[in-house]
């Protein structure tokens, strides 16, 4: 399977938990777009968002992804805004296969309530507000995926489980 997986969906949907568990199942390398797009900056994303505004860091997402085509084979987290562009999803096509993790707003909500990283999520910590951001975004995300997995009920392990199984089939 030398293909690389991008993993998409809402912040907190456990892309980076998932990417992690898998690259220990397949042995490919992880990027976490975000901390690599920190790194690069020398800022947190949230800086960033805050100096050079969102339409720079979604630039910097944009350049990150199209890197991937001629790399090797690995796993990509990306970022929650990512499947937004059409230019990304086709980027992503070129390169590999995009696996949308879903989880509902009360799950997301548990997993991004204690940090402050977010800054789309500022001031819009409740079920209500992620709920209304996820249903403007779910079109998108549903039209990029080649596949999908619920991850509300699920281990992470069980979740790679239901990855892999789902990759054999495309
Ligand atoms: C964003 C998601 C974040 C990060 C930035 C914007 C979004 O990544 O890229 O805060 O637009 O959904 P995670 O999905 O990894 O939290």
């Amino acid at each position: 399977m030398e293909r690389t997986l991008f993993l998409i969906g809402f912040m907190g949907a456990g892309k980076s938990t998932v990417a992690k568990a898998l690259s220990e199942r397949l042995g490919y390398p992880v990027t976490e777009m975000d901390a690599d797009i920190s790194k690069k900056e020398g800022m947190t994303i949230s800086e960033i968002f805050e100096k050079k505004g969102e339409m720079y860091f979604r630039e910097l997402e944009t350049r990150l992804l199209e890197s991937f085509s001629a790399s090797a084979p690995g796993i990509v987290s990306c970022g929650g805004g990512v499947p937004m562009r059409e230019e990304n999803v086709k980027a992503m096509h070129q390169s590999g296969v995009t696996i949308l993790l879903e989880a509902s707003p009360s799950a997301i909500l548990e997993r991004v309530k204690d940090s402050d990283e977010r800054p789309l999520l500022q001031g819009r910590k409740n079920v209500e507000a992620i709920r209304a951001l996820m249903e403007q975004r779910e079109p998108k995300y549903r039209a990029a995926a080649d596949l999908t997995v619920d991850t509300s009920q699920l281990s992470v392990s069980e979740v790679c489980d239901e990855i892999l199984k789902g990759l054999e089939k495309l």
